[in-house]
């Protein structure tokens, strides 16, 4: 087993959102914020560090946004809410689908609950329904917590195990028993632990990682133990409550928006070569 390089001994590991994370601030006319980003990470990270995109996209999604927006290469992507991970060379890691499996998942019995959940939730474009992930959008008119309520109550009719991710104050993701971007960072935590690296101490591990976000479905991967936060200037009300209630040092509030808040938060981590 390879034991050196930056995949063995990475000195940082960004695992960031991208919708209204690393891109997305309406403001950002021409990407400048992505732009600076993609410069100071070339300069200051790319050689011995790792870029992880953790988005609620599926990978189609993922790529119309490649196509569109300057983003770099992640060295892994994962997809669809942490229910997808793709290594650099594109590949899904079957063996984390088939974990998924393993929790008693049963896609076919919680579709026909979540189609029967009422009014208030629609089902999301085709391209979003995952076979990890069943995704619904709130009706613009309706009430989140009798829509979610109703949900909850249809699918756990049917016995299956399930989690229910909600974000935006719009998207709700029905996914696995404890599946979540959370659980996909601790799956490669788990991995990069056993190939050697800090002779498996996960905690020193997890202490190069630093997650950033900005809405309800990160929330699972900042609560990984011992990893850095950054909570975007821009996040949503979700998130921001859900910081009242978690705050610690290991967590930052920042001030810029979107890929300014993720380098100021890189700096305030001393994760910065040097202040470019
Ligand atoms: C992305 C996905 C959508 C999901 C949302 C929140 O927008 O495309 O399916 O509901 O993230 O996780
Ligand atoms: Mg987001």
């Amino acid at each position: 087993m390879q034991r050196s390089g930056k995949h063995y001994s990475p000195r940082c590991i960004l695992v960031t959102d991208l919708d209204g994370t690393l891109y997305g601030d309406a403001l950002d006319v021409g990407d400048d914020k992505l732009r600076g980003f993609n410069q100071v990470w070339r300069q200051n990270f790319e050689h011995d560090s790792l870029l992880v995109y953790c988005t609620g996209r599926s990978l189609a999604k993922f790529n119309e946004l490649k196509a569109a927006a300057p983003l770099l290469e992640p060295d892994i992507l994962i997809c669809s809410v942490g229910t997808e991970l793709y290594r650099s060379n594109g590949q899904l890691d079957s063996r984390y689908a088939a974990q998924l499996d393993s929790s008693g998942w049963n896609h076919a019995q919680l579709w026909s609950a979540a189609s029967a959940a009422g009014s208030g939730l629609v089902m999301q474009a085709s391209s979003e329904q995952r076979p990890h992930k069943i995704s619904l959008e709130l009706e613009a008119d309706a009430d989140a917590d009798v829509a979610l309520a109703r949900l909850n109550e249809s699918l756990s009719a049917t016995g299956v195990p399930y989690s229910v991710i909600y974000s935006s104050s719009k998207d709700v993701d029905v996914l696995p028993l404890g599946a979540s971007k959370g659980a996909a960072l601790r799956s490669l935590i788990g991995e990069w632990s056993a190939a050697g690296l800090d002779d498996g101490d996960v905690r020193r591990i997890a202490e190069r990682v630093m997650v950033a976000g900005d809405s309800g479905n990160d929330t699972e991967m900042m609560a990984v133990d011992g990893v850095r936060v950054c909570c975007v200037g821009n996040a949503k009300p979700e998130l921001l409550r859900w910081l009242d209630d978690h705050c610690c040092a290991r967590m930052y509030q920042a001030k810029g928006h979107c890929a300014d808040g993720i380098l100021e938060a890189l700096r305030h981590f001393g994760f910065m070569l040097e202040d470019a």
